[in-house]
This record gives structure tokens, sequence and C-alpha cells, in this order.
């Protein structure tokens, strides 16, 4: 049943749950999980992967949503609750997932154009050139950034103006109906997409490959390394969204049983996702004799030069597939940034007392304006850099610091009778703790610090620069809105429902 809802409040736990999916469903699981299966292990991936999903995946985001139910309220306004001086911590994250928006605009808009060109095959005979020079300009010299390339601004700001459309409504008007469509929409295009790529000659040379499981890698710590950042990534976890998704719920809300269903839509979909990708390279490498090892590859390259090079193979069928693919990863991507502005609008709007939709047209006006650093001719060289320090960096430490706070300071323990009184599905007990006080905190740091070893060995002066730059924005901003004064007098009550 639907009831009225307030302006941060679903209108019912579908939209809940849709729109949570929407924000794990995204960029990552097409254009990185296929690559991170095949290049870990194939089918002996499928281990730290079931492993990832049951020890950190499910367990973390029960955390966060049941934490995040109790305080119905934005993440600052959680922290300050739950230790007086930790305010700065809890803008941390809501500033970081506004980066991670910033950056994923870029991406959007650069689909949109292929969008476009799909319906004519536009990119030309040379997909990689097109890519990187006559479209992005790419320089990787930092002069690169007074050259501004209006095509890529405009398909950006068009992106921008669809989040603010959707995002500056009440929340269940905007966000909650959106996902609603939008959604399911994705996953049947999905299945479109796959249903015909399987069917293509040469489908199976690349699903082979894709399975084809390396057990001796199991013993290696990397593939469980992949694993671990992958689940991070793809189902958005230590970001505050979940937190501030479950704060948007009402009185009756199955956590538990909502997370199960959340971690296996957004499996079902990256290993969908993974069955097309190979099925198209394994075609690809029929029709040009390349062994599908040399045509692999993940992120931009993958969307942007891999498709249009076997849309240019696949004759007419490309004018049909070309576009439907191209549209999945834009709603794909579109879902998710949706999801990205959600924790600091709410933290902005509980502090200063703005409304919902003021508080989104300023954050996408700011959003939008700084995105254009990535319509120069050095955006891609930036956006592998802020991507870089995303991953490697920003998202693990969320989980290490949401960790320690929900279920050190907060304690964890507080939240048991309540998510299971509720769950018609699987209890949490001892073992929960354990996953979250102990085993998480302890493996994710160290994969933490792996990760960094590895930006500071493998980065160039450039990149440990800009990394280091990023790094400050990230911590000033947080220290700015921390610093300036409260004018909601409502900022320092916050009650728990547990
Ligand atoms: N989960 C999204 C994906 O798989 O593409 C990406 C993402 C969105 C990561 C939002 C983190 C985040 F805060």
């Amino acid at each position: 049943m639907e009831i009225m809802a307030d302006k941060n409040e679903w209108g019912s736990n579908l939209s809940f749950i849709l729109a949570m999916i929407g924000s794990a469903v995204g960029l990552g699981n097409i254009w990185r999980y296929p690559y991170v299966l095949y290049s870990n292990g194939g089918g002996a991936f499928y281990i730290p992967y079931i492993v990832a999903i049951l020890l950190m995946g499910i367990p973390f985001l029960i955390l966060e949503y049941g934490v995040g139910y109790n305080f119905k309220s934005s993440f600052p306004k959680a922290i300050r609750k739950i230790h007086s001086n930790w305010e700065y911590l809890g803008w941390l994250l809501p500033v970081a997932v506004f980066m991670i928006m910033i950056y994923y605009s870029a991406i959007l808009g650069w689909d949109g154009i292929y969008m476009i060109l799909s319906f004519t095959k536009g990119w030309g005979a040379n997909p990689d050139t097109f890519f990187a020079t006559t479209l992005l300009q790419s320089s990787d010299s930092m002069s690169g950034l007074a050259h501004f390339i209006p095509i890529i601004a405009v398909a950006m700001l068009i992106g921008w103006v669809i989040i603010w459309f959707i995002s500056h409504r009440d929340l269940e008007e905007g966000l909650g109906k959106v996902s609603k469509v939008l959604v399911p929409a994705l996953f049947i295009i999905m299945v479109i997409i796959v249903g015909f790529s399987l069917t293509l000659p040469g489908a199976s040379i690349g699903l082979a490959e894709l399975f084809n499981p390396d057990w001796s890698l199991l013993t290696h710590f990397e593939i469980w390394m992949a694993a671990f950042g992958q689940i991070v990534f793809s189902l958005s976890l230590g970001m505050s969204i979940a937190f501030t998704y479950a704060s948007y719920t009402s009185d009756d809300a199955d956590l538990i049983t909502n997370t199960i269903s959340i971690a296996l839509a957004n499996s079902l979909f990256e290993n969908f996702a993974a069955l097309g990708v190979f099925s198209i390279l394994g075609y690809m490498s029929l029709q040009s004799g390349t062994a599908v090892a040399d045509l692999v590859t993940q992120g931009t390259g993958l969307v942007f030069v891999v498709y249009p090079t076997v849309f240019n193979v696949l004759g007419q069928w490309a004018y049909v597939l070309g576009p439907l693919f191209f549209l999945t990863v834009y709603l794909a991507g579109l879902t998710s940034i949706l999801s990205t502005i959600e924790p600091l609008s709410f933290s902005i709007q509980n502090k200063f007392g703005l409304t919902r939709s003021r508080t989104m047209t300023i954050l996408v006006i700011v959003g939008a304006a700084m995105s254009m650093i990535y319509a120069t001719a050095y955006g891609g060289e930036l956006l592998g850099f802020v991507d870089t320090f995303i991953n490697q960096i920003a998202l693990l430490f969320g989980v290490i610091l949401e960790c320690i706070i929900f279920a050190w300071i907060f304690k964890a323990e507080k939240l048991i009778d309540f998510l299971n009184s509720r769950s018609k599905t699987i209890k949490v007990g001892k073992w929960w703790l354990v996953i979250v006080k102990y085993i998480l905190p302890i493996f994710i740091s160290i994969i933490w610090i792996g990760g960094l070893i590895d930006v500071i060995n493998t980065g160039t002066m450039e990149q440990l620069n800009f990394t280091v730059v990023i790094a400050l924005l990230l911590l000033i901003s947080t220290g700015i809105f921390t610093i300036m004064p409260a004018k909601n007098p409502e900022w320092d009550d916050t009650e728990e429902r547990v």
C-alpha cells in the first residue's frame, strides 16, 4: 500500500529496494565486472566473489541500513549524535560521494554522445582514434585544461538537467517513481541485448575463455582483493548512500531481506553483463582472427572503443543493438548517479534548514560547474586520477570508517533484536557481530594499505600530485561544511528509532 510520503520518505518498500538496486547497478557492473572476472581466474573467481558477498556485501549493508534506519537523519547529523566531536567524519563521506557524482557525469555525457552516434555508426572506421583524438581531443599535458570541448560540455549539461529534473522533487515523486520505471527497464533491455549476443557466432568462444577457471590463482592475494574491491564498488558500500536511503524508510522495513534482494539483483545483473560482453568478444574474435585475450579490456576502452569496433562489423543489427547498448549504459549510469547526490543533499538540508528542492538546485549548479573541468582536453586524464583515488583509497576507507563508528562506537549489538524482529528470512547474531567488528575492518584495512602502496608505486609523479590535490580538496571542503554554523534548530535533536 502506498502511503503519503514526506519530502524525504519512500512511498513504499519497493521504491526503496529499486532505488538501491539502481544505485548498485551501474558502470561497475557493465564495464568493470566482466573484466575483473576474466582477469582474476575466470570460473575460479566465483569463490572469492561469493565469499566477498557473504562476508562483506550482505553483513556490511545490513549494518549500514540498520544504523541509517535508526537515526532517520543525514549521515553527519547521526555521527554527531554518536560522538559530539566527530561531525567532521560525518561530512567526509557525503562530500566524497559528491566527487564521484562529478566524474560520473562526464562518463554519462560521453555515453549520451555515443547513443546518438550509434544510429549512424558515427564513430567511423577507427573507433580508437575517434574516441581519444576526435571526441576527447585527449592531452596528457596540463595545458589541455585550457582547451574546452563544447560538445562534451553540452552532453554533460543535458545529464545535469535530467538529474535536476528528477532530484529536486520530493523523494517519492522523483527518485522513487523514476526508479520504479528505469530499473525494471534497465533489466529488460539488458536481457534483450544479452539474449541477442548469445546467438552470435563465436559467442561460445568468448564464454569458454571467460569461465575457463584458473584455480591456481586462488592462493594469490590479488584475486581476493579484486573480489572485495568489486563488491564495495558495485554495491555502493561505505559511501553513506545505503545509510541515507535507509533513513528515508518508514517504520516497518525488513532491512535484512531487502539487503539480500539487492545483493542478489546486483550480482545477477553483473554476471549477465559478463555473458553479454564475452559473447560479443567471442564473435569479434571469430570475425577478426584476434584472440579474445587481445580484445578484452575494461572501462572506457570497452564501452567506447571495443563495442563500436564490434558494431562496425556487425552489419545491420548494429543499428538496433548499438543504440540499445548505449541506452543501457546511460540508464545504469543515471540510476547510480542519482544516488550520489542524496547523502550530501540530505546533510545540507538537515544542517542549514534548506528545502530539498532548493538544496538540489544548488548542488546541481555547483556540480555542473565543477564538472566542466572534464569537458577539457585534460579531462580524460584527470578522470583516470580521480577514479583511482576513489576506488583505491576513498571507498575502502569509507567501509573501515563506518565499521569502526557503527559497529564499535554506536555498537552494532543494539540493532540485533530490531533487525531480527522484522526479518522474514535470515536472522543476524554473533557471527554477524564478529564479521562487522573484527573480520571486516581488519581485512579491509589490509586491502586498503595494499591499494595505497600500489598507487604510490605505480602512479606517475603527476598522478601522485593530483591525488594529493584531490585529497586536500576533499578534506578542506569537508572542513568548511563542519565549521559553518548550523541554521536548523533541530540539528542537535536526533531521535533514535531502535
Ligand atoms: N555502484 C555503482 C556501480 O557499480 O557502477 C557505482 C557507485 C555509485 C559507486 C555510487 C559508489 C557510489 F557511491
